[in-house]
């Protein structure tokens, strides 16, 4: 049961993308509310199905959630940026290769909705 969890990162990827489009005070806050939503259903995941404990996949869920965390970090830098009007063209390729890489590790891994 991981509906949470795809239902907050996918808004947080709309807000996201909104924020970049038309920056604003609020919509970045939304963001940030949605860095801590995301994180709380994916901690959830981890603490109600003790994922650890699957010896097989503990390589890949620290990788998952490392990269997660390395993403939301990506999505701030994008978004500090623009605010300062500096080029986020770099930080960019790197936000669609670790959210690539975050999004083929989640639906990998063994827990599904
Ligand atoms: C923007 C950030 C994130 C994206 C795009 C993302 C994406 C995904 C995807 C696609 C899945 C698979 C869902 C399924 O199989 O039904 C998943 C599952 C999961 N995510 Fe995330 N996630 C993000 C952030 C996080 C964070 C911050 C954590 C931990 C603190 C986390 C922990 C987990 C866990 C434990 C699962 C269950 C994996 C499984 O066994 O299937 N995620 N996530």
């Amino acid at each position: 049961m991981t509906h949470l969890h795809i239902t907050s990162w996918v808004i947080l990827l709309i807000l996201f993308f909104i924020a970049f489009a038309k920056p604003s005070k609020g919509l970045h806050m939304a963001v940030r509310i949605f860095y801590l939503i995301v994180l709380a259903t994916g901690l959830e995941l981890i603490f109600r199905y003790n994922v650890f404990s699957m010896a097989n996949y503990v390589g890949e869920y620290v990788a998952k959630i490392f990269l997660a965390i390395v993403l939301i970090g990506l999505m701030e830098m994008v978004l500090g940026k623009k605010k300062r009007n500096e080029s986020s063209k770099g930080i960019w390729i790197g936000f669609w290769i670790v959210l690539i890489l975050v999004i083929l590790l989640g639906f990998r891994l063994p827990l599904t909705f």
